[in-house]
């Protein structure tokens, strides 16, 4: 069935080739390069994006230094929580355009683009135009006499920022907004596989009144482009999401200039059901925790811990549930899981269940991939669950970002967490008993920047999210990520 998209999408795909928007302006790549967006539901050419340089990087951080101590320095707090809330407003306004080009170019079905993404990139921008008015210093209650010392909560700077392509939608406004509330200045790299959606946003910032330079775009990949951008030393921070290898990369780049660094890295998220948990909220809560955004989620629920007693019925209910769910085209209404982003990512999910199946691990359910009509045109994995690997099986220790389950049968409280513990990541977790206590001692118990006690996968602007251990360090949303995008300045005035 062919997904036409509307004509307000249609038009701006048309517009390709797009540049890169620095300075409040489109500009071409310095060396002319550029590379195609595609569709990963059918694989079709969706539009020709530029290829920034390093000297594009340096002609943002020029523009990026210029607003920093220019126009946009002038505006006062309430200024920028107009801004922000203009960009709210926008991202409102356009939000069903902002939807299908998400779900046209990152495969994300329509119906989560429209009700989910959409909306919680708009209700960033709104939460964090809130901000401005309310960052303040404070009175330290200093000993030596005679002197008045008050902080102050001042920019950090150039911000550099570079996401990964599952969210990029929310992504892109979860990281610039507070950057910008706090009155910073950005350098915003989407993923190669997904940058339409920044494109198009770029636009927004502008029509919402922010100066030029105050956000720059750059499409590119990452040891182009994004490594320019970890390496300059006109950029005071770089916020990076992405995976383990590349972060570790991106820290020595940061060390050059001794960068603020915040990274979000990968994740293999224990997610827990006891056996006095309400089944019916647990296991379609463990599905979506596994399967949601077809498995490319840094919080995805991929090792499923299942208390022995139902570990066999709460599989069984998993793999009917596999049976059923939709698979298909993003732009299908009735579809609920979509595509794998592209074909460099199918096969690495492939190479994962290849290499399990040869190690004599049996799925339960899938494993193969869907062919036929449709499916063939882009690459489409059904969920797929596998029990009996054990925890130290490379399938059930790293991250697949893929719609891949590990369930593991186990007996007791103290057992579960030691084991839940046993992975270098720690970035999210869930449990589910109807134990008051025993929810409260487990959630105490993992090593995750986030627990969730019988629901999985909630965000809001403003609770902390983020990793500890190699998932990484900083903190996205909460009055955390307001800290981490301001330097502190303590000022001593002599009173007396
Ligand atoms: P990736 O690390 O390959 O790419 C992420 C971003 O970094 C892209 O924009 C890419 O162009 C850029 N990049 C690549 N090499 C670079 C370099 N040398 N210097 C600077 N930038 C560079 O990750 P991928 O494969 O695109 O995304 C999947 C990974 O991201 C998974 O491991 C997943 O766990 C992680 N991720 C983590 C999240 C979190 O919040 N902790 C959220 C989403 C994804
Ligand atoms: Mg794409």
């Amino acid at each position: 069935m062919p997904h036409t998209p509307s004509a307000a999408t249609t038009a701006f795909l048309a517009r390709s080739p797009f540049g890169l928007f620095i300075n409040g302006e489109w500009s071409e790549s310095g060396d002319g390069q550029s590379f195609a967006a595609a569709n990963p539901s059918d694989g079709a050419e969706l539009a020709q994006l530029a290829q920034a340089t390093a000297a594009d990087v340096d002609r943002a951080v020029t523009a990026a230094r210029a607003a920093l101590s220019g126009p946009w320095s002038h505006l006062s707090p309430a200024d920028r929580s107009a801004l922000l809330r203009n960009l709210g407003n926008l991202i409102t306004a356009h939000a069903a355009e902002l939807a299908e080009l998400e779900s046209l170019d990152n495969g994300k079905p329509i119906r989560h683009t429209r009700a989910i993404d959409a909306r919680v990139a708009a209700r960033q921008a709104y939460h964090f135009a809130g901000w401005p008015t309310k960052i303040s210093g404070e009175t330290p209650a200093v000993s030596i006499p005679n002197h008045l010392v008050y902080t102050r909560r001042e920019p950090v700077g150039v911000v550099g920022i570079i996401i990964p392509w599952n969210y990029p939608l929310i992504h892109t406004l979860q990281k610039i907004s507070p950057a910008l509330a706090c009155g910073n200045t950005v350098i915003f790299k989407p993923a190669e596989q997904a940058s339409l959606v920044a494109l198009r946003l770029a636009e927004l910032f502008a029509q919402a009144g922010f100066p030029p330079g105050v956000v720059n775009i750059l499409t590119g990949d990452g040891p182009t482009t994004g490594a320019a951008i970890a390496n300059h030393p006109g950029i005071n921070k770089v916020q990076f999401t992405g995976s383990l290898a590349v972060g570790r990369t991106v820290m020595q780049a940061a060390a050059g200039s001794l960068k603020r660094l915040a990274l979000e890295l990968g994740n293999k998220a224990a997610n827990i059901i006891f056996a006095d948990a309400d089944l019916s909220e647990a296991v379609p809560g463990a599905f979506k925790a596994a399967f949601g955004n077809t498995g490319q989620s840094c919080v995805a629920g991929s090792r499923l811990f299942v208390q022995q007693d139902i570990a066999a019925d709460v599989t069984r209910q998993l793999a009917e549930r596999a049976a059923t769910v939709n698979i298909g085209h993003a732009l299908n209404p009735a579809t609920e899981l979509g595509p794998i982003i592209d074909r460099a990512q199918f096969e690495a999910i492939s190479g994962y269940i290849h290499r399990a199946k040869a190690q004599g691990a049996t799925p339960v359910f899938g494993g193969q991939r869907l062919t036929g009509g449709d499916f063939e045109r882009g690459f489409y994995l059904p969920p797929t669950l596998f029990s009996g690997v054990p925890d130290d099986a490379e399938l059930a220790c790293e991250e697949i970002f893929g719609p891949v389950v590990t369930v593991h049968p186990f007996e007791s409280e103290a057992e579960v967490i030691r084991r839940a513990n046993a992975t270098p990541y720690g970035l999210a977790a869930g449990v589910w008993s109807r134990d008051v206590g025993r929810a409260h001692r487990v959630a105490a118990a993992l090593q995750a920047g986030v627990v969730w006690v019988n629901t999985y996968d909630m965000f809001d602007p403003a609770a902390p999210f983020g990793g500890f251990k190699q998932s990484g360090f900083g903190r996205d949303n909460g009055r955390e990520v307001i800290e981490a995008y301001t330097e502190v300045k303590s000022v001593w005035v002599k009173t007396g």
